[in-house]
């Protein structure tokens, strides 16, 4: 597996580029590692138009407030269950195992693009995986200050949902996280996973209050620190088993 620095230690770039992704696009790595780990059970949160919905195989669950699909997202799916409600209204009065009738396997997060909002996806979703299971991540790697910010006014929006990366690092350092350098903004893949652990939920409050106040100057620390894994290394089954096993 080749990784990089992901960026110097001297901050900006000339052009204010923070980082550089390089790799396959967002959508396209997931699809490809769906196909490669064929996943009996997926999950989804912030579905949209639907694109990486529809590039599933298996039983699936999709959860948006406000589906905006363009796309014919059940396929050759077995199943497809479909929730219009925020993620926290699903897990307040829903198991995803009564849908799936199994643990996740496969899991994209890509719902509200604050901080808080993943961090209980996060924790919610891991609850229902096994340990093998993947949790992907969208928008933890943002690319410019300028979309960081945790209200959308305009143009492309990352929110600050990269503070859930050093939040898991800290108080999840049992997880194994492969930060994948596709555009637009990052993807994330979390394995090792505990669903058993009550380390967020437990202490979910002093997190989100620890974190919430943090400004963009640890994102350019956190970049320093963490090494990119070049997602076009991983076209083929063996190289994607090398990282995940389901
Ligand atoms: C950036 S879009 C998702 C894009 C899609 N995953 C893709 O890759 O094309 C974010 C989605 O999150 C949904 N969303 C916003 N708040 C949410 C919440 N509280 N729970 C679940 N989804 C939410 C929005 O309705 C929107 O469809």
């Amino acid at each position: 597996m080749k990784e990089y620095t992901a960026m110097s230690p001297f901050g900006l770039n000339n052009n204010g580029t923070l980082i550089k992704h390089g790799g396959v696009f967002y959508t396209k790595m997931i699809e490809i590692i769906g196909t490669s780990l064929n996943p009996k059970a997926y999950f989804e949160i912030g579905t949209d138009a639907g694109v990486s919905l529809k590039a599933m195989k298996c039983a699936s669950l999709a959860v948006d407030p406000q589906f905006q699909l363009t796309e014919n997202v059940i396929g050759s799916k077995p199943s497809l269950h479909m929730f219009q409600i925020p993620s926290d209204d699903f897990f307040r009065d829903h198991s995803p195992i009564d849908y799936l009738k199994r643990p996740i396997e496969l899991a994209f997060l890509d719902g509200m693009h604050r901080f808080e909002y993943l961090l209980r996806d996060f924790a919610n979703t891991e609850r229902y995986c096994r340990r093998n299971s993947v949790i992907l991540l969208h928008d933890c790697l943002p690319t410019t200050i300028e979309m960081i910010s945790r209200v959308h006014t305009h143009g492309a929006w990352a929110g600050d949902v990269w503070k859930v990366l050093p939040a898991l690092r800290k108080y999840r350092p049992d997880l194994h996280i492969t930060y994948l350098d596709c555009p637009p903004t990052g993807l994330v893949a979390i394995t090792n996973l505990d669903p058993n652990s009550l380390t967020i939920s437990d202490g979910y409050f002093s997190i989100a209050r620890e974190f919430m106040g943090v400004d963009d100057k640890p994102l350019k620390e956190f970049y320093s620190r963490i090494a990119l894994t070049k997602s076009a290394d991983l076209q083929s089954h063996e190289e994607i088993t090398k990282l995940f096993w389901l």
